[in-house]
């Protein structure tokens, strides 16, 4: 039970909030992080907490991405596919990886280290293609790029090419 485990935690969130329903988010985060994904379970008990019903939680796990419902590899790999990233080869880079991993979308390596997904628009267009592992960011990505990055996850754990925090590009400068 969530409220066992995350007494504190869970206080702390809804005393942040004025409507109960807002701490939704980051109550579907403290079972995601107990878990490595949500369980029915703790989307019972999520909804239970807030007074909503089980399908206006789980509706609102299905919309975002960052939210699993299943168990996820170590590295969750989630390339963007929408129309920017599609524009300069995300295609491409998802069949890369597939190949490299020997996995498709929604799919785990045997080894429990990796899982692929094709995701919607991670608001990186500008520096597309991108994809987002775990919470790192990796854009303006290359197949070389890729192997890099999955090499280095494989020995390290982490890799130098992650992207800095995300950032809004700078408007031009109007000229004079
Ligand atoms: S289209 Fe890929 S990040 Fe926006």
């Amino acid at each position: 039970m969530l409220r066992e485990k995350y007494k504190d935690e869970i206080e702390q969130i809804l005393s942040r909030y004025s409507v109960k329903r807002s701490a939704l988010i980051p109550l579907l985060y403290v079972a995601q992080r107990d878990q490595g994904y949500v369980t029915e379970a703790a989307m019972k008990e999520i909804a239970q907490i807030l007074t909503l019903t089980p399908p206006q939680v789980y509706e609102t796990i299905t919309f975002y991405t960052m939210l699993n419902l299943k168990p996820v590899g170590k590295f969750h790999i989630q390339v963007c596919k929408s129309l920017m990233c599609a524009l300069v080869g995300s295609d491409s880079l998802i069949g890369w990886i597939k190949t490299k991993l020997g996995i498709a979308p929604g799919e785990s390596t045997a080894d429990g280290n990796f899982t692929l997904s094709a995701v919607e628009c991670l608001a990186a267009c500008g520096t597309a293609p991108m994809m987002q592992i775990n919470d790192d960011y990796y854009e303006r990505l290359t197949e070389e790029k890729v192997d890099r990055i999955l090499a280095d996850l494989r020995s390290t754990g982490t890799s130098q090419l992650k992207s800095g925090p995300f950032m809004w590009p700078e408007a031009p400068k109007a000229q004079v």
